[in-house]
């Protein structure tokens, strides 16, 4: 056979916007591993890694789908049975303009398709900075800029409406509000919602409210979650939900997209979604049987997590804002913190340092935009409190030897 030269096969220029810093970590951690030492994984929020186990009526759900014979491609858009509990879940949130329901691969499927279906070239989408990355990762794949707005850490995360005010301009379609929010664990109080409503109405913007942790909110006092799409009936706006975080099933890839808003105006966005979802077939089928169960079944497994989450966010925040260095925003739902780290190199050399010195992981704030000038790191505060306590142990005498 001939020899011919390797040529390298470059991918795609596109991607090199393309970055998911939660788990591009993992080449640091694999290093210390090789050393032969154990590391905590604070970085990824999979809550079936630490004490939270999926309820067991929904693994019998899935069990029986399969042994059922459940197991050849379902619905483009979803399982019947599955959609009406979605359907009856967004009445339950006071959704009174549902346009379509439908079932994805997670809600990052969800978020794939809508922003995909939505945007033309030179058109825009704001998105919130810091920002959960799979929304940059999603722009960036279809080629498109980020155009972020501030999360405002002075007033508790809460979106700051006049930077969103002067990023809207005519090419705007759309604007992400993650609520509760990853990374930083803000929930956006009624006022913030009803004022963004206003503005995504004001503009014809679309609103991608990103709800995946709507039933996670932690302060004893506080009410129910507010959905947007409820107070904005005639916005049109896209919820996203799903069984990875508030029924601890984030393997099993199940997340759906609710479209509200006025019939007429979301119809051909509904269209077009759905072309997107018969190209890919089906989300997981036997793993849909489980949506109904979760939804209209019982909720107790939700007591216990919250009353753990609870706990475990209380002991961070101690432990943050008694820590030189460091400050923090108490989080209300998720189960992340954002602490803010006074140092003058990049908190990315922070979070490899760390790892390397102490074999703890957790991710850097620049991972996630973040106002330039400032430094963050995000903590996932699932693990149980010993196994916290030793990790901040570990982070605090880092920060003390490094940053004297
Ligand atoms: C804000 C947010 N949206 C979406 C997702 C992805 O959810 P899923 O597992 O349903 O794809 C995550 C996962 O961490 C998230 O934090």
């Amino acid at each position: 056979m001939p020899i011919t030269p390797t040529r390298e096969v470059l991918a795609a220029q596109r991607l090199d916007n393309v970055r998911y810093a939660i788990r591009d970590l993992a080449s640091v951690a694999d290093e210390v591993k090789r050393q032969g030492h154990e590391v905590l994984y604070l970085n990824v929020g999979d809550p079936n890694i630490f004490d939270f186990k999926t309820p067991p009526h929904l693994i019998e759900a899935v069990y029986e789908a399969m042994r059922d014979g459940k197991n050849g491609y379902g619905p483009s858009s979803g399982l019947p049975e599955a959609l009406e509990a979605i359907r009856g879940e967004a009445a339950r949130k006071g959704i009174s303009t549902v346009q379509d329901a439908f079932v994805t691969s997670g809600a990052s499927e969800a978020v794939d398709i809508c922003l995909t279906a939505l945007i033309n070239p030179g058109e825009h989408i704001l998105t919130p900075r810091p920002d959960y990355p799979l929304y940059s990762a999603v722009l960036g794949k279809l080629g498109m800029a980020v155009t972020p707005y501030d999360l405002n850490e002075d007033d508790s995360w809460q979106p700051d409406l006049i930077d969103i005010q002067h990023k809207i301009n005519s090419r705007t379609r759309a604007i992400v509000l993650i609520n509760p929010n990853n990374p930083t664990g803000a929930v956006c109080s009624q006022r913030m919602l009803e004022q963004l409503a206003e503005l995504a109405r004001r503009n014809n913007l679309v609103i991608f409210a990103d709800e995946i942790y709507d039933k996670l909110i932690l302060d004893e006092t506080e009410q129910e979650h507010i959905s947007i799409a409820a107070i904005a009936p005639d916005v049109p706006v896209v919820t996203f939900g799903g069984l990875s975080k508030n029924y601890l099933a984030p393997g099993w890839r199940i997340g759906w997209g609710v479209v509200s808003g006025d019939t007429v105006a979301v119809k051909p966005y509904v269209e077009g979604i759905h072309r997107l979802l018969r190209a890919r077939l089906c989300a997981n089928h036997p793993a849909q049987y489980a949506i109904k169960p979760a939804l209209d079944g019982p909720q107790d497994h939700l007591v216990e997590v919250r009353n753990n989450l609870r706990a475990r966010r209380d002991l961070t925040v101690k432990w943050c804002n008694s820590t030189p260095r460091l400050s923090c925003v108490s989080p209300r739902g998720a189960f992340y913190a954002f602490p803010r780290i006074d140092i003058t190199e990049g908190d990315d050399v922070f979070v490899k340092e760390l790892c390397r010195a102490k074999h703890v992981l957790v991710v850097h704030g620049s991972g996630f935009g973040q106002k330039a000038g400032t430094r963050h790191f995000r903590i996932v505060f699932l693990p149980d409190e010993p196994t916290l306590t030793k990790a901040y142990q570990s982070i605090g005498e880092f920060i003390q030897t490094r940053y004297p």
